[in-house]
C-alpha cells in the first residue's frame, strides 16, 4: 500500500486478481460471447437469488448498525427484481423450479456466518454491488440483446431505476468505504474476506460452468 491510496483503492487492486478470475470463467466467457442459452442463463439468475436472499437479510438486521448501515440502501435490494426475471425465466412457479448448488449452499452459508460482523458483511456487500453497477452494466447489454426480452423482466436485476447516476452511486460508495477509517488489522480482513467472497462466487460460477454442455448453443 502507498501512502496516498486509500482503502477502497486498497481493495479494489488487492482483490483484482479475485476479480480477474471470476470474470474468466468458462460460463461468463460463454454468456459474454452470447453462446449460453436462455435456460442456461436462467440457471445464474436462480443461483443469484439465494445469495442476495442471505445478504439482503443480513442488511437489513445491520440496518441500525453504525458501521454497516451507511452501505445498506433500498435502491440496491435485487430480491424483487430477481424475483421478477425468475417469473419471466420459469414461470409463474419458479420457486419449485429452482434448486441451490452446493457452492451456492457454501456461499450462503458463510454470509450467513458473517452477518454479524460489519467488516464481513461490507466485504460481500462490496463484491456484489459495486460488480452488478460496473461489470453488470456489461453484462445486462450482452444479455439484452441475446434473450431479447420484450420487457425489463428478464434483465430487472441489472437495473437500477432508483439510482440516478451510477457513475456517481460508485464514487459515494467509495467514499462510504474510506469513511470507514478501518485500522491495519482490520483493512486486512476486510480484505480477506473480500478475496473469499470472489472466490465463493467464481465457485458458483464454476459449477454452472459444468452444465455448459447443456447450455452452449451454436
Ligand atoms: C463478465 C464478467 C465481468 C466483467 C466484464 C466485469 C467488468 C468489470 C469492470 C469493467 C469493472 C470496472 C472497473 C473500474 O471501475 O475500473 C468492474 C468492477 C467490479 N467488478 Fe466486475 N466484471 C465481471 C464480473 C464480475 C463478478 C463475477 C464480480 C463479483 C462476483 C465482479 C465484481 C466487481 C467489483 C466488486 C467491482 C468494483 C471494483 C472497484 O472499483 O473497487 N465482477 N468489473
Amino acid at each position: 500500500m502507498t501512502a496516498t491510496e486509500t482503502f477502497a483503492d486498497q481493495l479494489k487492486n488487492a482483490t483484482w486478481n479475485d476479480h480477474e478470475e471470476a470474470e474468466r470463467t468458462a460460463y461468463l466467457d460463454a454468456l459474454m460471447g452470447g453462446r449460453v442459452s436462455r435456460e442456461g442463463y436462467a440457471d445464474m439468475v436462480a443461483q443469484h437469488y439465494y445469495a442476495y436472499v442471505a445478504l439482503e437479510a443480513a442488511g437489513r438486521a445491520l440496518a441500525d448498525d453504525p458501521v454497516a448501515s451507511p452501505f445498506v440502501s433500498r435502491e440496491l435490494e435485487r430480491v424483487p427484481s430477481l424475483e421478477v426475471d425468475l417469473e419471466e425465466l420459469y414461470g409463474t412457479n419458479w420457486r419449485d423450479e429452482i434448486t441451490p448448488s452446493k457452492p451456492t449452499l457454501t456461499y450462503v452459508a458463510r454470509i450467513n456466518q458473517i452477518a454479524d460482523w460489519p467488516g464481513g458483511f461490507i466485504a460481500h456487500h462490496y463484491t456484489r454491488y459495486l460488480g452488478d453497477l460496473s461489470g453488470g452494466q456489461v453484462i445486462r447489454k450482452l444479455v439484452e440483446r441475446a434473450y431479447n426480452f420484450e420487457t425489463s423482466a428478464g434483465v430487472a436485476f441489472y437495473l437500477f431505476p432508483d439510482i440516478p447516476d451510477l457513475k456517481e452511486f460508485k464514487v459515494d460508495y467509495r467514499n462510504r468505504l474510506n469513511s470507514l477509517n478501518l485500522d491495519e488489522v482490520q483493512a486486512k480482513r476486510v480484505i480477506a474476506e473480500t478475496a473469499l467472497a470472489y472466490q465463493l462466487n467464481t465457485e458458483v460460477l464454476v459449477e454452472i460452468g459444468k452444465r455448459l454442455p447443456e447450455y452452449l448453443v451454436a
